[in-house]
């Protein structure tokens, strides 16, 4: 996730590209860097960091004045966040700039082939690719509409991609495929934006771009096509949010922004895993085979939410590739004298990248020559810096600080890990390993269909506004969904929240139950292990004490209808993947409950997003 600006019209472009970004800055800022037409040729500055950082590089080499031009802040996912990673890249002779929000599944084959050309390209970006196939169209003879389009027939995975030709000062070209991009409509003067934010300062009158468009923007005008050049059209709409709705999408908050981008987040953290022939890669694994081979326990330490992503990956390796595994919070790890050699993989899970209690517990897991492979969603953090091995998740940034689009981006990093780690040990044929990779890309599709139901999920936390206490149950992967929306009611509402494993109940928290206590219970799909069933009884055990039951139970499943004052349906979906869909009715019921309670759910109190101290 990137911000994209673009701008032609009579004021200063670089003006106006500046501002845009200040307000895409929230969408990632591990670089910025914007390029404008001048005279013929482009001027361009980019620096690693945040806007200021290309602000003062600005102030001390200016730029030339200039009415066109592009700007990028970057949310890091190839390669670190430095300045040549930075965009806009350039062609091989600098006659194009380009930017780009996305990742293109097959820049390595793209690359390789510019390579064999001679073309050196100087980041380790997916981005630059484009770039350079894009200058090789415009020399070509072709405008840059025309080269945009070819270059999109041959690019693969998700992307936004802005780009200006030196040689034309009176156009922007972008395209558009799985990413967002808005073109913002002026009068003499048009804009481009991820999202709308970038220019309602200076119109409210925008054009939604649909699936694999390209639009070409000039002073006078905006059209659009698709990649294949034949004519298309985009959808006008007026803006009537404010500047802070505008950066939430409309939401009032990020954290149900977050949620809502859930779909897109889990389909992009499955982007590229796949080869042509059907293996799973993954890309910063730098462990070799025969390392992983040898690794003969596993033991994921983590902190908070990302401590119960942890808890449903031992259930997917275990499962999956008989290998055993601890998982162990972070703060705890090193207390207890872990027993680590060669042979043990650490597996450190943490959405900032920066949570003391994990680093230092990574650190003291290498000091014992342990492997460790970090899953992370910040780039060029100090855990995956320090970690052997990273599979990052690329969910884009994550601004409310109860995590949530994360959390779900983790979890597909988990099943990606087993799988993988399936596939190298031979625990798995690799059909079934295919089947769970098409079942984990259907997700973004069910969570969608969860994410459909908000509204009825809304009604109910609101009925709860007054209610003290919580229990939430599960069993298997279930278990830690229940952990989990305990943990958001905790956190958002401040409220007195228990997760339980359900067959635990009765050893002791059944005497937390008294008339009326809701209790929502995470029920496993029907079928399995007789999971379900002892889910019932864990469900007909608090009813028959005067609980209020709020059944998460899958669709067709009719046994739990008796048992539920409340159901809330869910997709089918395998057990061990259920979490994904089962924690989303769960996110939304804590985020508007909180809300409702009048208290700030981006930034509860006494949090925050990454805790760098022990
Ligand atoms: C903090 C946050 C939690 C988060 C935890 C772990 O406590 O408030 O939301 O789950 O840190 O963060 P990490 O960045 O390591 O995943």
């Amino acid at each position: 996730m990137c911000g994209i600006v673009g701008y032609v019209g009579a004021r200063s472009a670089q003006d106006v590209v500046i501002d845009g970004l200040r307000r895409m800055e929230y969408r990632g800022y591990d670089s910025a860097g914007i390029a404008l037409v001048h005279d013929g040729r482009l001027a361009s500055r980019k620096r690693a960091g945040k806007l200021g950082n290309l602000e003062k590089a600005i102030s001390e080499e200016p730029l030339p004045a200039s009415e066109l031009g592009l700007g990028h802040t970057r949310w890091a996912t190839h390669g670190a966040p430095n300045d040549v990673n930075a965009h806009p890249h350039l062609g091989a002779t600098g006659r194009v700039a380009l930017v780009h929000n996305g990742i293109i599944e097959n820049f390595a084959d793209l690359r390789a082939r510019l390579e064999a050309d001679d073309h050196v390209l100087i980041s380790e970006t997916d981005s630059e690719v484009a770039a350079h196939l894009l200058e090789l169209q415009v020399e070509s003879g072709v405008d840059l509409t025309v080269a945009m389009q070819r270059v999109c027939q041959q690019l693969e995975g998700a992307f936004t991609l802005v780009a200006i030709d030196a040689q034309d000062p009176d156009r922007v070209v972008a395209a558009r495929r799985n990413s967002p991009l808005v073109v913002g409509i002026g009068e003499g003067e048009n804009f481009l934006g991820s999202d709308v934010a970038a220019f309602i300062e200076h119109t409210r009158e925008a054009l939604e771009l649909g699936q694999d468009q390209v639009v070409t923007i000039t002073r006078d005008g905006v059209s659009v096509t698709a990649f294949d050049g034949s004519p298309a059209e985009g959808r006008r709409f007026h803006v009537d949010w404010d500047l802070s709705a505008a950066e939430k999408d409309g939401h009032d908050w990020f954290m149900r922004k977050e949620i809502f981008e859930q779909p897109r987040a889990v389909a992009d953290s499955l982007l590229g895993r796949r080869t042509r022939s059907g293996q799973l890669q993954l890309d910063e694994m730098r462990l070799s085979d025969q390392e992983l081979r040898d690794i003969d326990k596993i033991i994921i330490i983590a902190a908070g939410t990302s401590f119960y992503a942890g808890m449903v990956a031992k259930y997917a390796i275990e499962h999956w590739c008989r290998i055993p595994v601890e998982v162990e919070l972070s703060s705890e790890f090193r207390y207890r004298d872990p027993i680590l050699d060669y042979s043990t993989l650490v597996v450190a899970i943490s959405q900032s990248g920066e949570t003391a209690d994990t680093l230092q517990a990574i650190r003291h897991a290498r000091t014992q020559r342990s492997k460790v492979l970090a899953i992370c969603n910040t780039n060029g953090s100090t855990i995956p810096r320090e970690s052997d091995a990273v599979i990052y998740t690329h969910a884009g940034p994550e601004i409310g600080v109860a995590s949530t689009k994360g959390f779900l981006t983790q979890l597909i990093a988990c099943y990606l890990l087993a799988l993988y780690l399936a596939q190298v040990k031979g625990t798995r044929y690799g059909d079934e390993i295919t089947q769970v990779m098409e079942q984990l890309e259907a997700m973004p599709a069910h969570i969608e269909t969860v994410l459909a139901g908000s509204e009825a999920i809304y009604d109910l936390a609101r009925e709860h506004v007054g209610t003290r206490s919580f229990l939430f149950l599960g069993r298997h992967a279930g278990y830690p969904v229940a952990l989990e929306g305990a943990l958001k009611l905790k956190e958002l509402a401040y409220l007195h929240a228990e997760g339980f494993a359900a067959g635990e109940l009765k050893h002791g928290p059944i005497a937390l139950v008294e008339d009326g206590l809701p209790v929502l219970c995470v029920v496993p799909p029907e079928g399995r292990d007789q999971l379900h069933d002892k889910m019932i009884s864990g469900i007909q055990e608090v009813r028959a004490r005067g609980a209020r039951t709020i059944c998460l139970a899958e669709e067709g499943d009719t046994s739990i209808e008796p048992y539920a004052d409340v159901l809330i349906r869910l997709p089918r979906v395998p057990v061990l993947l259920q979490p994904l869909v089962a924690v989303v009715p769960l996110q939304l019921f804590a985020c508007e409950l909180a809300s409702a309670m009048g208290h700030d759910v981006d930034q509860p109190r006494n949090l925050a997003k990454s805790v760098t101290v022990e």
